[in-house]
């Protein structure tokens, strides 16, 4: 039987700020019915009330923590409970941090590894059944550009991120005979939140002019989901950044980042 996208839902994680509630929005906005998961909290809540009288569209919300083992499974009972029929599945939620490697304890690595990638693979899986069961079906996973370089004092955040990009390009070219697309978004510096907000302001231009909002982020990166863009690189700059990347040597790239993120990571 196929679905209209009245009957259909987009599941995302991570939607009560930041990018993960401007993506909520920008699907809300096409008249998408919208599934959000993010840590329990009253933003949450805020937000599903928010989208469902805004745009008239059915959001069904739920507060479970990511990190956990037992949370993936919830999340799955969550969507049978209610019989949602998920055609979209967009893994936003992420950590990340800025900081000398050994700034951050094992405890905090343990929790972005945790959350930047198994989640994100753990969560794909248990809801690919549901994805297959429609004949056109989406899974959006958040990236971030570190996830193409070495990026020294985010060593671990840039490593969880290349996981994220090279899993769902080869996802992508597994499933390119299915109904099911992969793409990967891969955004430069958003001011997401305060913390981001304070590390923009400690790098230099390029780092200042590239950034953009969440909302700006958003919209471009459902409009090139629906177009199935592959990988998606918001805004102008910072594709013309990859395409400098393709001509300029390995170690100059590499002494460029290198001082960007350590003057940012003496600044914090
Ligand atoms: N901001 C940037 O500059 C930037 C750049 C490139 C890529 N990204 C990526 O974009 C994604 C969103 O980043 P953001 O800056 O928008 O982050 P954010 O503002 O911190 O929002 C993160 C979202 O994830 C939720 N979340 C955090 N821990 C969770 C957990 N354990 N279980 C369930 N949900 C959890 C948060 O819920 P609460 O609000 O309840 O805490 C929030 O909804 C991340 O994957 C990030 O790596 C960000």
């Amino acid at each position: 039987m196929k679905l209209s996208t009245k009957d259909v839902f987009t599941l995302i994680t991570g939607a009560s700020s930041g990018i993960g509630k401007a993506l909520a929005e920008a699907c809300a906005r096409r008249g998408m019915n919208l599934a959000l998961v993010a840590l329990p909290g009253a933003e949450l809540s805020e937000t599903a009330d928010y989208l469902r009288y805004t745009y008239h569209v059915k959001v069904y919300h739920l507060g479970v923590d990511l990190t956990q083992a037992e949370a993936y499974e919830e999340v799955l009972e969550w969507i049978n409970q209610h019989h949602l029929p998920v055609n979209m599945l967009i893994n936003n939620a992420g950590i990340g941090c800025t900081g000398a490697f050994e700034t951050f304890s094992s405890e905090f690595y343990f929790k972005q590894i945790q959350l930047n990638v198994v989640a994100l693979t753990l969560l794909t899986r248990l809801m690919f059944s549901e994805l297959k069961k429609h004949p056109k079906a989406y899974i959006f996973n958040v990236g971030s550009l570190s996830g193409f370089f070495s990026v020294p004092f985010k060593d671990v955040y840039a490593a969880t991120k290349a996981f994220v990009i090279s899993f769902s390009e080869s996802l992508r070219h597994e499933l390119q005979d299915t109904g099911i697309h992969v793409s990967v978004l891969c955004p430069g510096g958003v001011n997401s939140n305060a913390e981001t907000a304070k590390r923009l302001k400690h790098h230099g231009w390029f780092a200042q002019a590239s950034a953009l909002t969440c909302e700006q982020v958003a919209e471009e990166a459902i409009e090139k989901l629906l177009q199935k863009e592959s990988v998606v690189i918001p805004g102008r700059w910072n594709r013309l950044f990859m395409m400098l990347d393709k001509i300029v040597p390995a170690f100059i790239t590499n002494i460029i980042i290198r001082s960007e993120f350590k003057r940012c990571a003496m600044a914090i």
